[in-house]
């Protein structure tokens, strides 16, 4: 497939290696335009390009949303028209770690947020749960085959994501709609900051109690 990633910094940087070795190609895009990107794209090496974001967007099978918080709307408004486009949704409605970092959003959880941003697209929630470091050890090839929750509300998204899990070495944790899986697996909620990526036992065994935490 051909991946689109909106945004090209820590979260993008920590993917595109394992989105390449996994058989995909990936076109980064940023504000600044793709000459921007050269410097990267050559660092990255084959199966990587960038683009404007609105070449991204038309060219791309699948679009990584990896953008900051508050720059998020206007990211997505200045690449143009969303609809039908699956997307995987990495941001989190902070502007860093520690608590005061977060973003008020009304307690809505943040991809339902963004799926408004952009209407007409498939929004799958996930990598957005642990630092950038655990995703980048916890994955092929410097780490095993760990669990990575996800969460959606389209069903063909939803397998479209999976697959890219399962191509970049993790094992898909399917955690619900955006509406409860993106709240469990929400910064702060109870699959988040583990510090490491989980098996998938551990995994499909805390999803369980966070479901059901009374039983
Ligand atoms: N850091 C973590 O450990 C972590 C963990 C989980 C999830 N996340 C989430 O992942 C997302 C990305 O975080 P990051 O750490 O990768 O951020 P980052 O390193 O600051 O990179 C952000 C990227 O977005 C681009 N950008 C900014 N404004 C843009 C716009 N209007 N249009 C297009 N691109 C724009 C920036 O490039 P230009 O400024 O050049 O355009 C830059 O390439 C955030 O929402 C964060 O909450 C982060």
């Amino acid at each position: 497939m051909i991946i689109g990633i909106l945004g090209a910094g820590k979260m993008a940087q920590m993917l595109v290696p394992k989105l390449v070795s996994g058989g995909h190609r990936v076109v980064l895009s940023n504000s600044r335009g793709a000459a921007s990107l050269q410097a990267l794209v050559e660092k990255m090496g084959p199966g990587v390009s960038a683009a404007d974001s609105k070449q991204m967007l038309a060219d791309a099978d699948l679009v990584i949303l990896a953008t900051p918080w508050e720059k998020t709307a206007a990211a997505v408004s200045a690449a143009g028209s969303w609809a039908g486009k699956v997307v995987i949704d990495t941001t989190n409605n902070r502007r860093g770690p520690r608590p005061e970092d977060l973003i008020d959003i009304g307690g809505r959880g943040s991809s339902e947020v963004v799926a408004e941003l952009i209407p007409g697209a498939h929004v799958v929630k996930t990598f957005n749960y642990e630092p950038i470091p655990v995703f980048a050890g916890g994955l092929p090839p410097e780490g095993d085959s760990g669990a990575i929750f996800f969460s959606g509300d389209d069903d063909r998204a939803k397998v479209k994501a999976a697959q890219l899990i399962r191509d970049i070495g993790g094992e898909p944790i399917d955690a619900g709609s955006l509406a409860e899986g993106g709240k469990l697996h929400g910064m702060g909620g109870p699959l988040s900051l583990k510090l490491k990526l989980l098996s998938p036992k551990e995994a499909k065994a805390l999803l369980d109690t966070a479901r059901h935490p009374d039983k």
